[in-house]
């Protein structure tokens, strides 16, 4: 690493600890900062994000699904895999108020790896590319700390915008999957980071919460058992700048992953 990039990590390093709270390297009295993670996190009160399926919204169908695999499996490269999402019509989000055009992905084609999230939010509907707001920014200071900004493949667990941002079924998440599926594919990451329970729930078909989840290793295999990439759940950034006090777990997750990374043969 050269001057100038080391710089520019260290900047990153900075301002990612800043965004987490730390902002002094000496305290007069000591914290216990482990048994701070440790504690249980608080349930959200009175979520303003109802997390039922839009009632008004046809339920997703077994003939979606197998719509959305046949779509995803005939697209040879992310232009066309990104065209046949505009198609799809199976994921019923789609008709809940969102711009009619999805948020499929932004990054790299041959990045080495990829980020899976939730759901586009209201300024990723805006834009049209996936994780462009507040936790957007977030999770590209993350990156940068660990050396991979601009280096990551970046798509959701679904392609429009739930209304009122509530978290998708995974109902709808299933007809989403072969295109996501599809894009791993293409891309052929070396290793997939999850943000966030919903996307860790879809991928892995893992349903335990984040917090027992985060930092633990996990194979991720493709439906059709052609395709394994190491996989590891963490925390969703819009979740780190509501609870301050996971960002020390969430840079833990980082390092790991990076340092696994760094460990993997290049292909
Ligand atoms: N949250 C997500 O999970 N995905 C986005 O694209 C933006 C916010």
């Amino acid at each position: 690493m050269n001057r100038p990039q080391a710089t520019a990590v260290a900047e990153s390093l900075l301002a990612f600890w800043a965004e987490a709270g730390i902002d002094a390297a000496l305290l007069e009295a000591p914290t216990d900062r482990i048994a701070e993670g440790q504690r249980p996190l608080a349930p959200r009160s009175a979520s303003p994000t109802p997390l039922r399926a839009n009632p008004a919204a046809p339920p997703v169908r077994p003939p979606a699904i197998e719509a959305a695999r046949e779509a995803a499996a005939a697209c040879a490269d992310l232009e066309a895999l990104a065209a046949a999402i505009e198609s799809f019509e199976g994921c019923p989000i789609r008709f809940e108020g969102a711009a009619t055009r999805p948020v499929f992905s932004r990054g790299p084609a041959d990045a080495p790896v990829v980020i899976i999230g939730e759901a586009p939010g209201a300024e990723e509907d805006r834009a049209g590319q996936p994780f462009v707001g507040k936790a957007g920014k977030m999770l590209d200071r993350m990156l940068a700390a660990i050396g991979l900004a601009d280096r990551v493949f970046i798509t959701n667990t679904v392609f429009w915008r739930p209304a009122g941002n509530r978290t998708p079924t995974p109902e709808e998440q299933l007809a989403c999957k072969p295109f996501v599926e599809q894009a791993i594919r293409l891309v052929r990451p070396r290793m997939l980071l999850l943000v966030g329970a919903p996307a860790t729930r879809s991928m892995l078909g893992q349903v335990e919460g984040i917090n027992r989840l985060h930092g633990r290793w996990f194979e991720w295999r493709s439906a059709e058992g052609d395709l394994e990439v190491p996989a590891l759940p963490t925390f969703h950034p819009a979740f780190l700048m509501r609870t301050p006090s996971a960002k020390a777990m969430s840079w833990a997750d980082l390092k790991t992953f990076s340092e696994r990374l760094e460990r993997l043969p290049r292909p």
